[in-house]
């Protein structure tokens, strides 16, 4: 029986006694199922991010903040590390999915397993990134209302089988809301984000190795037109797979990402070590925040 509450649950094959996480390396056996479940199967917010370092901070700062025990030398990753760490600490999994829509799909199908067979319930999906802010300076936290892709439609189209797939990129709109009303301090707003493919020519940077086929006009024309007739505040690789998925599965997520920079103002990040540490710790710091308020810690 599915708990999670999958949408689109593909039945045939989750109800079969055995799958191979293969990213994750974890398996679904019939022996194994109980062991699954004793671990994960108290999951309530999964909190995706890019790198693997981010992950087992994010990890680290949770159990500390909200006064969850972990083990001397801090959390430890379970599974396999070659392609992702993850963590789970009391209530949340951390995980990092890689840079790019291609590796978060891949951690979302197997996540999305493993809570299915793990039997957990209402949980919400964050993904905490970062980005380039559109009007928005370095150390903002942007709240994504919609996730739009590069031709600025809320949508995000695959191809299976030589075929386009089209799914609407809507994500949760009081969820969004709540972790707006949970950053206490740190400058955060809510707007678009534009799902790209690409850090340089999909994101219309000119500072790429190849002489990009448009003018630093077209780039200044473009990033002002979106800032101002399609409300995006911010641009990353992964929002429209990230919420076509959750909306596919019926699962309800939020993504939480900081600018790096302002990209009215430039293509290259330029933020110190210290610095980029801040941000990133800004966007942790406001999914802590509602984690807390929403466990009434
Ligand atoms: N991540 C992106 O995808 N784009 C940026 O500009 C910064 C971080």
């Amino acid at each position: 029986m599915s708990m999670i509450k999958i949408e689109a649950r593909n039945n045939e094959f989750l109800d079969s006694d055995e799958d191979s996480l293969y990213h994750l390396g974890l398996k679904k056996t019939p022996q194994r199922l109980h062991q699954l479940q004793e671990m994960f199967g108290g999951v309530k917010y999964v909190c995706m991010g890019g790198s693997p370092e981010r992950a087992m901070t994010f990890g680290n700062k949770a159990a500390v903040e909200l006064g969850i025990p972990k083990s001397e030398g801090g959390i430890q990753a379970i599974g396999k590390t070659e392609r992702c760490h993850m963590f789970v600490v009391g209530p949340i999994l951390s995980i990092s999915h890689g840079m790019g829509m291609p590796s978060l799909s891949i951690f979302l199908h197997e996540v999305t397993k493993l809570l299915d067979y793990s039997g957990c319930t209402d949980v919400k999906f964050i993904r905490i990134g970062t980005s380039g802010g559109v009007g928005v300076e370095g150390g903002t936290v942007v709240i994504t209302e919609n996730a739009i892709n590069a031709k600025l439609e809320p949508t995000h189209t695959k191809t299976m089988l030589g075929e386009d797939h089209t799914f609407p990129t809507q994500l949760n709109g009081p969820l969004a809301l709540d972790l707006l009303a949970a950053s206490e301090g740190i400058e955060t707003v809510i707007g678009n984000t534009m799902g790209t493919d690409d850090f340089y020519e999909g994101q219309g940077r000119r500072d790429g190795a190849l002489k990009p086929p448009y003018s630093i006009q077209d780039r200044m024309e473009f990033l002002q037109k979106i800032h101002d007739q399609a409300g995006v505040r911010n641009i990353e690789m992964e929002s429209t797979e990230f919420a076509a998925f959750c909306n596919r599965a019926g699962i309800p997520g939020a993504i939480v990402c900081v600018a790096l920079l302002n990209r009215l103002k430039g293509d290259q990040v330029e933020a110190s070590p210290e610095q980029l540490t801040q941000y990133s710790d800004n966007a942790q710091t406001v999914v802590i925040n509602f984690i807390r308020k929403h466990l009434g810690r």
